[in-house]
């Protein structure tokens, strides 16, 4: 049998969004399961994006009763909805962990109880798995060294050291086969998802990818949302005439990948068994740092505020991480298309054509950190 009904858990999301778009377009028959949460969803009703071909019920994954029956009726899972952020997930340990890490058992528990005709599941992971990014020692060849000690951060030494002789080491792209290490509670279920989904597939043949996201940026993309991705949040600070702040010294090193990338690769993915029981990177392969991305934003914009560059760490966060997308061009013949300029040009044009997407909620989200003690020389 063939996939005609795709269920789409947080469909009404920024990437599942797409995603449904796409679907739709290539007439798949999809089903949205999403609960509307209020930090997303301010308005509390269907975005005004949400695909008028599709069908939309308001529920919770961890509600059996809601998720059963359309799991049943579909011949393709797509689990995406979560919450989504990490330094949030550090002080809301049980919602993080029943959303994602719950939800993610319930399908499963579904899949392997129930009589279903589910032929793919692909189940959204990310970057936060690997922890820190791949690095090369010159003597030690590619090592995998775990999150900097908070007296590394308080010394201001922002470079990773190799894990062998101490040295600063250099970035180089990741590969899905580096150690995971996952350094945030977000992050943590991040990773039970993708190996909770791959094992049960495996076991039972249920096909099953897992899609290691890297910094997915682009149109329908949360402003609002202080706990969403970087470029949104300085965004919406420039958009409301104020610095972005950026962490550390800005060196960071990044993958930023278009939206209409991911949602390719995605649909590669669901057709094709190339990356079955796989994690896979989706990322673009182009490496820049988060301070080029907040002049870059400020340019596109046509304003001149520089970021504010604070030489502050957060305990959470990690040095590099930068994609090697290898496997997803190797077995799903994936190529990124879209470069960074053209996809922050089309992201700003979105933001200036949709007035309320930028309120700027970020101090209330840094005085939580503070509050927390998981801010460093702030
Ligand atoms: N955006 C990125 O850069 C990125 C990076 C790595 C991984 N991811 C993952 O991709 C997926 C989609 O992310 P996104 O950026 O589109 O996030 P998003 O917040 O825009 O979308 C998530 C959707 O899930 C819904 N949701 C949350 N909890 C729910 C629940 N209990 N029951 C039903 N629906 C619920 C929300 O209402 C929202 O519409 C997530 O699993 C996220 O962890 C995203
Ligand atoms: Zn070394």
């Amino acid at each position: 049998m063939s996939i005609r009904d795709v269920l789409v858990t947080g469909g009404a999301g920024y990437i599942g969004s797409h995603l449904v778009d796409a679907l739709v377009a290539r007439e798949y028959r999809v089903t949205v399961l999403d609960s509307l949460v209020p930090q997303v969803h301010r308005s509390g009703a269907w975005p005004s994006y949400a695909n008028p071909k599709a069908t939309y019920v308001q529920g919770d994954v961890r509600d059996r009763a809601v998720f059963e029956p359309l799991v049943r009726a579909s011949q393709a899972v797509v689990h995406f909805a979560a919450a989504v952020s990490i330094g949030q997930s550090m002080y809301q340990v049980d919602r993080y962990v029943d959303v994602n890490t719950r939800g993610t058992a319930l399908l499963l528990d579904i899949l392997v109880n129930t009589t279903h005709a589910v032929e793919k599941v692909i189940v959204a992971s990310s970057i936060g798995v690997y922890g820190e990014g791949a690095y090369l020692c010159p003597t030690h060849g590619v090592v995998a060294p775990t999150i900097r000690p908070e007296g590394q951060l308080a010394a201001r030494d922002w470079e990773q050291h190799c894990p062998v002789c101490g040295l600063h080491v250099a970035s180089v792209p990741t590969p899905e086969d580096k150690a995971l290490y996952r350094d945030n509670i977000y992050s943590m279920t991040k990773y039970h998802q993708e190996e909770m989904v791959l094992l049960i597939g495996k076991t039972y043949g249920i096909p099953s990818v897992a899609p290691r996201f890297f910094n997915v940026y682009g149109p329908r993309q949360s402003l609002s949302n202080p706990y969403a991705g970087v470029a949104a949040i300085w965004l919406s600070r420039l958009l409301n005439g104020r610095q972005p702040v950026v962490f550390e010294d800005g060196g960071q090193l990044r993958d930023f990948v278009s939206i209409h990338d991911v949602v390719d690769c995605l649909v590669l993915m669901l057709e094709h068994p190339g990356a079955d029981y796989l994690p896979v990177n989706v990322g673009s392969g182009q490496t820049v740092t988060i301070l080029e991305i907040a002049r870059m934003l400020a340019r596109l914009l046509g304003v001149s505020i520089e970021p504010e560059v604070t030489q502050a760490g957060r305990r959470f966060d990690i040095r590099h991480n930068t994609a090697d997308i290898g496997r997803a061009r190797e077995t799903l013949g994936y190529a990124p298309k879209v470069p960074l300029e053209q996809g922050f040009a089309e992201l700003i044009d979105w933001a200036k054509s949709t007035p309320d997407a930028a309120v700027d909620f970020f101090d209330t989200a840094l005085d939580e950190l503070r509050q927390k003690g998981l801010l460093i020389n702030s």
